[in-house]
């Protein structure tokens, strides 16, 4: 199986248009979504209705997308988070909302594991070092999970006896063998709203035969979604960010 591994889309249609076509000519056999569907971004319900009908396709909830049935998560928002969602749930048919309503909190399926921000707090951890990692390593199956939240690709691994390697991923397309008997945590970084200095649309590809993870960056119209923001009214530093990839 090959897997498209993707997350933080945050209603970014332009960058996910392009990771979406990539995917399509890589011939993947199904989709993994990490979270973070809407909030930020100017087309909520366009991003949806291009999940919606994907063959293979899983999804975990982000922090985000459980705000739109939960308000007390947004508790934890910046203002300009807050007025994001406040646009996003008025930009949202009933059937987007019914669709993402189905996202789980945890998934553990035969080839891998997922969640948003961390099996100790799906929806708040941001899983950034190796003691959050070693933390987390009972409370899932299997020998590859991945994870989303930081908008940062990276890569955790971890050998029984061993001290857990973080590395973080460097480049514009890179293939890592995942090696037997080794637990690994993947981030495959932010679809719509990338925070390691690198403007591209970030996503992966998991290939259960050859057991490769391979992250993939693309450029994308930031000016176009820029000028969607700006037309909204959302807040300015939304769109700023986007060229900075910050
Ligand atoms: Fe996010």
């Amino acid at each position: 199986m090959k897997y498209a591994v993707f997350s933080d889309i945050h209603s970014n249609y332009e960058a996910l248009q392009v990771c979406l076509k990539k995917m399509q000519d890589l011939k993947v056999d199904g989709y993994a979504f990490c979270g973070d569907l809407i909030g930020y971004g100017p087309n909520p319900e366009e991003c949806t209705r291009a999940l919606m009908y994907l063959k293979n396709f899983v999804g975990v909830m982000g922090n985000h997308d459980i705000c739109l049935f939960e308000k007390e998560f947004s508790r934890w928002f910046s203002e300009y988070a807050n007025l994001a969602m406040v646009f996003t749930l008025k930009n949202l048919s009933s059937k987007s909302k019914k669709f993402i309503s189905q996202f789980l909190t945890v998934y553990n399926g035969e080839h891998f594991s997922m969640v948003h921000g961390s099996f100790t707090d799906p929806y708040r951890d941001y899983l950034l070092t190796p003691e959050q990692f070693i933390l987390n390593l009972p409370k899932w199956q299997g020998n590859v999970c991945f994870v989303g939240h930081s908008h940062v690709p990276f890569i955790m691994s971890y050998r029984e006896g061993h001290i857990p390697q973080v590395d973080v991923f460097y480049g514009r397309d890179v293939t890592i063998k995942l090696m037997p008997g080794v637990r690994y945590m993947i981030n495959p970084g932010s679809v719509g709203q990338p925070r390691d200095a690198n403007n591209m649309a970030s996503f992966g590809i998991f290939d259960t035969t050859k057991n490769t993870f391979r992250l993939l960056r693309l450029p994308y119209d930031i000016k176009a979604v820029q000028t969607k923001i700006e037309a909204q009214k959302l807040p300015q530093i939304l769109s700023d960010r986007l060229p900075k990839g910050v």
